[in-house]
Parts: C-alpha cells; sequence; structure tokens
C-alpha cells in the first residue's frame, strides 16, 4: 500500500475558469489566460515553498485545438512568453520542466522552446514542472496500448507480462509518481482527460474560485484539505 505523506510529493492542477474570469469582468478571454499565467508563477512558489516534488498543470488539452483559432494561437504566444520569462527562473528556483501531450501538434517554435528548456534544466532537483500541452489521457492510454501490442506481436513482450507497472512504464508520464492531490478551480467537478490512470487514489479538491483568482494561499488551503482527510487505497 503507498504511502500517506504529510505534503504530497505530486500536485496536479485542472486550471478551469480563465474564461468565466475575464467575462465577469468584461474583458477579452485572453486577459483571463494572461491572469492564469500570474497564477502559475504563484503556485509554483507555493508548491516549491512546500517541498511538492511533482506540480503538473493541465496547460492545453487535446480538446482546446477546437477552440478558435485565434484563442489557440494567443495561448500558444502566452505559452511562449511563458517559457521564455520562466527558463531564467527555473535556474534559479532549481526546477526541472517536463513536458507531456502530443508535443508534435505544437508549433515548431514552441516545441523548440520547450525541447531547450527539459535539456537545460534536466539536472534540476528542487521540483519538477510536468506541463501537460495538446494533452489527453484516453490518447495517452491508447499509445501506450498500441506499443505494447506492437511489442507483442513483434514477441518482445508475451501478454502475461503485462501488468500495472509494465502499462504504467509506456505511459508518457512513466517515472513520475502518480499524483497525490487533483485541483480542479472553478467548482467544476469532472477530470476532462487528465491523467485518468495516474489519478486512480489521488485526493481531488475542487476549488470554487476561477484559476485567475487561484493565489498560494488557495494552494495551501488544498494541501490542509489533503493533509486532513485519511486515505485508504480501498483497504479498511
Ligand atoms: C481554462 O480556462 C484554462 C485553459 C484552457 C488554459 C490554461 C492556461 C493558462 C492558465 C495560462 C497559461 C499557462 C501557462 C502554463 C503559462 P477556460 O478558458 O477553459 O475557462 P472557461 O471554462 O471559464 O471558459
Amino acid at each position: 500500500m503507498p504511502d500517506y505523506p504529510e505534503i504530497p510529493r505530486h500536485i496536479a492542477i485542472i486550471m478551469d475558469g480563465n474564461g468565466r474570469w475575464a467575462k465577469e469582468r468584461g474583458l477579452p478571454r485572453l486577459q483571463g489566460h494572461r491572469a492564469g499565467a500570474e497564477s502559475v508563477r504563484e503556485v509554483m512558489e507555493a508548491c516549491i515553498e512546500l517541498g511538492v516534488e511533482y506540480l503538473t498543470l493541465y496547460a492545453f488539452s487535446s480538446e482546446n485545438w477546437n477552440r478558435p483559432a485565434t484563442e489557440v494561437s494567443a495561448l500558444m504566444n502566452l505559452l511562449d512568453r511563458f517559457l521564455d520569462e520562466k527558463a531564467k527562473d527555473l535556474d534559479r528556483q532549481n526546477v526541472r520542466l517536463l513536458a507531456i501531450g502530443q508535443l508534435d501538434r505544437l508549433p515548431a517554435k514552441t516545441r523548440a522552446l520547450i525541447e531547450r528548456i527539459q535539456a537545460r534544466t534536466a539536472g534540476h532537483t528542487a521540483m519538477t514542472l510536468v506541463l501537460a500541452l495538446s494533452y489527453g489521457s484516453r490518447e495517452e492510454i491508447v499509445t501506450a496500448a498500441r506499443t505494447l501490442a506492437s511489442d507483442a506481436v513483434a514477441g518482445k513482450i508475451s501478454p502475461s507480462q503485462i501488468d500495472n507497472e509494465v502499462f504504467a512504464s509506456r505511459l508518457q508520464t512513466a517515472g513520475i509518481p502518480d499524483p497525490d492531490l487533483l485541483v480542479r478551480t472553478s467548482g467544476e467537478m469532472r477530470i476532462s482527460n487528465f491523467l485518468l490512470w495516474q489519478i486512480s487514489y489521488a485526493e481531488i479538491v475542487i476549488v470554487k474560485k476561477f484559476w485567475p483568482d487561484f493565489r498560494q494561499g488557495d494552494l495551501f488551503e488544498a494541501v490542509t484539505e489533503y493533509k486532513r482527510r485519511h486515505r485508504r487505497f480501498g483497504a479498511l
């Protein structure tokens, strides 16, 4: 049975509500995403302070490609700017960057930026920031199943050898511990195709605020709630 650490080793966040935050203020949606990028900075600081080892952010889902082209390109520009500005901070904060998702669908410029920062921060040890970009959990699971099936057909693995551990090693999160705590903002109670396999035992905390209003104190509160709960993994 896994441990129940005092501080979650891995926090995953569905950052929801940028658009509604902007609408409430009569602002364009992009302003909501910009304000959301500020929350990302705050939450990263809070996680480093707490000693969280992994922070995974759902920054762009595979379904988000269906949004209007202007919003998609604005989000990509915002991401580029965030990465560009963050590169130095990640060094200062000793944070490693990883990206998961169908990265080949991202603009070449964004992909190059990510690759450069991943390589540059590979040795950092204070925390790992995992950005889920063009990410969809079903796609990830299907890809893992497909590679295992190919390996089985090629005689590299026998079907009887495929267990939870082997399967997890074919996911994009291979080597990353499962999230202990999943936070979703804006009060919605959905998982939205995010880390379906990995959150099997995660505590889920739903916060009513929109993501741009989410501050360090809200993260600390979510961790307090996590600590309060007794996790039993289905056992008595
Ligand atoms: C959800 O709000 C948020 C997103 C689709 C994108 C998340 C992006 C950011 C927080 C900003 C940039 C991120 C990084 C890592 C710099 P929504 O648009 O779905 O809001 P709504 O449900 O109110 O419309």
